[in-house]
């Protein structure tokens, strides 16, 4: 049989921006990220308008074995001291991990198992994270440019918010103008 010619999609690597539609888009602004950063008074009087980050994804099949593709955008900013993040999850699926792929920008990635380990890797333009399963994972700009990322999961994997309610247990904040983490007091 002859073999068809299709055109893949295309993505700038240095913006992170994907050529093709239809793509599926995810905006989070501030007013949807409630009870994520430490600084509640500060969150409450920032514009909820403010967006924190966009996720635009491929519009693949799903189902056992297929793969999702996106991109995550999230803006530089803070709250109080605290940098803009995504909210952060385990998957629905535990045991399945995904990798990440930094863009443009400079940031962390926030890594914590389920026992509570934590560690944090750099996130820059060529920087490769392999996510193992059973780790929650949350992205976090301490620059001040868009941190953009492409990640690839499993399309079964799910998201698992709710397990995170009570948050990571560090916090990435900008103190003296440098990049600090701070454990979370509890109470
Ligand atoms: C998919 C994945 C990313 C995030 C995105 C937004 O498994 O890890 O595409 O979904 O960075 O973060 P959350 O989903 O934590 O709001
Ligand atoms: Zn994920």
């Amino acid at each position: 049989m002859k073999p068809t010619f299709s055109q893949p999609p295309h993505v700038d690597w240095l913006t992170g921006a994907f050529s093709r539609t239809p793509l599926l888009r995810k905006t989070t602004r501030l007013a949807d990220l409630s009870g994520v950063f430490a600084d509640v008074s500060g969150w409450r009087h920032a514009d909820p308008q403010q967006v924190v980050y966009d996720v635009e994804m491929l519009d693949t099949p799903s189902g056992s074995g297929e793969l999702f593709t996106g991109v995550t955008h999230l803006y530089p900013g803070k709250v109080g001291d605290e940098y803009f993040m995504t909210r952060g999850h385990f998957h629905a699926l535990r045991e399945q991990g995904e990798v990440y792929f930094g863009l443009r920008g400079s940031g962390l990635l926030l890594l914590q198992d389920e026992q509570g380990e934590m560690r944090l890797e750099p996130v820059f333009a060529g920087s490769v994270h392999i996510i193992p399963g059973f780790t929650a994972h949350r992205l976090i700009n301490t620059g001040t440019e868009i941190l953009s990322a492409l990640a690839v999961w499993s399309s079964n994997a799910g998201h698992d918010y709710a397990a995170l309610a009570g948050g990571f247990a560090w916090r990435v904040v900008e103190e003296d103008h440098q990049v600090q983490i701070r454990e979370v007091q509890n109470g």
